[in-house]
């Protein structure tokens, strides 16, 4: 098996030659497997992609004439694959299911401490020798209601995080769950959880239904001075409609770790360049917005087990033409 790994960062490329099986002959590529580098993997029989390789149709039928076979995700997300036409053009899709949910709900509680107590802006402080408390206002997370979107594995292990805090819990998922219902969660409409949450955290995967679920309509009817956390997919939310809402003052807090248009900005090193992206130029002139570069997911943890879980879903390719992490077309975004 000649697999084929784009979007290689150094963190990649250590880790998945610390425990290369044997029978499979890794390559690393730098570059984004996009219409443009997908012949690059002409001679291969599988590659391995990454949450901003873009597997439209139109990649996954140059891959086609090839040899490739199997398309072995290395996240849990599968919004930026053609399920269809890699069904119809006969390659398997395979994903890590959970590499690390306590990760990503580890840090989007990171997201909302930082926001809430400015821990950035103390930091700086400190160390020019300023000691003053001025800006620096947080308020008790203590009694807050907190607004759950998608209950799945992350979402789950969030909820228990800030049950710690003595929140009052709302949650919304498409697929109610009664293990939530059992640790005193109240499932509501969307609209409900908009207009009682403090503090709004987004775990549901981007698709159809959850395209831009925070838009200008959904904004309108939050309570004034909302905390959004997006440690999800980027185009959850509509960036236009957030920046005018932390413009009028409805959203008070901002906490991303994913942006809609993050494909060539996220992961690289771009401190020497001008960031052409005007939106998100524009959304870090705000003093209350907080952006990491999708590191949710960036444990030693999950780092590990996103390579363990992806050999051993080509191992069982190679060895059975089956996977129990194959990503089917028929999928309800339930994993
Ligand atoms: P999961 O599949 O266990 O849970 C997703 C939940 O969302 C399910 O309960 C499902 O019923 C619900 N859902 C599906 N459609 C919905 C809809 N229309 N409205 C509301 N809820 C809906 O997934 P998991 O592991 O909890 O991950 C959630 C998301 O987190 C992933 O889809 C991925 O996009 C994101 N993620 C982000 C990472 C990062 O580094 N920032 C890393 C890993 C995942």
């Amino acid at each position: 098996m000649k697999l084929a790994v784009f979007s290689t960062k150094n963190w990649v490329r250590q880790s998945f030659v610390e425990k290369k099986p044997k029978h499979i002959e890794v390559t690393f590529l730098e570059s984004r497997l996009t219409e443009e580098t997908a012949a690059l993997a002409k001679e291969f029989d599988g590659v391995c992609v990454f949450v901003n390789d873009h597997v439209t149709a139109g990649v996954i039928d140059i891959l086609a004439k090839g040899k490739v076979k199997i398309i072995a995700l290395r996240c849990a997300g599968f919004n930026n694959v053609d399920l269809k036409q890699a069904k119809k053009q006969g390659i398997m899709v395979v994903r890590v299911p959970a590499y690390s949910p306590f990760a990503v709900a580890e840090h989007a509680l990171g997201l909302i401490m930082t926001l809430n107590r400015k821990y950035h802006r103390a930091y700086n402080r400190i160390r020019e020798g300023n000691f003053s408390l001025d800006g620096l206002l947080g308020f008790d997370i203590h009694g807050k209601t907190l607004g759950v979107i998608g209950t799945g594995k992350i979402g789950q292990i969030f909820i228990n995080i800030m049950s710690g805090f003595g929140c009052r819990i709302l949650a919304y998922d498409k697929y109610p769950s009664q293990a939530v219902k059992d640790k005193g969660v109240e499932y509501v409409e969307l609209e409900e959880l908009y207009r009682q949450s403090d503090i709004i955290s987004l775990h549901c995967p981007l698709n159809h239904d959850t395209y831009h679920i925070i838009n200008e309509y959904a904004i309108k009817s939050m309570k004034k001075g909302v905390m959004i956390i997006n440690s999800s997919r980027g185009p959850l939310i509509n960036t236009a409609a957030v920046i005018e809402g932390l413009k009028s003052g409805v959203i008070g807090y901002l906490g991303l770790d994913v942006y809609e248009e993050e494909d060539g900005l996220f992961f690289e090193d771009l401190s020497d360049q001008v960031i052409q992206d005007d939106t998100f130029v524009r959304l870090q002139t705000f003093p209350n917005v907080l952006i990491t570069s999708h590191q949710a997911f960036f444990t030693k943890e999950a780092v590990g087990n996103i390579r363990d879980t992806t050999y051993e879903n080509i191992k069982e390719f190679i060895s059975k033409g089956t996977c129990k992490n194959q990503v089917l077309t028929t999928g309800t975004g339930r994993t």
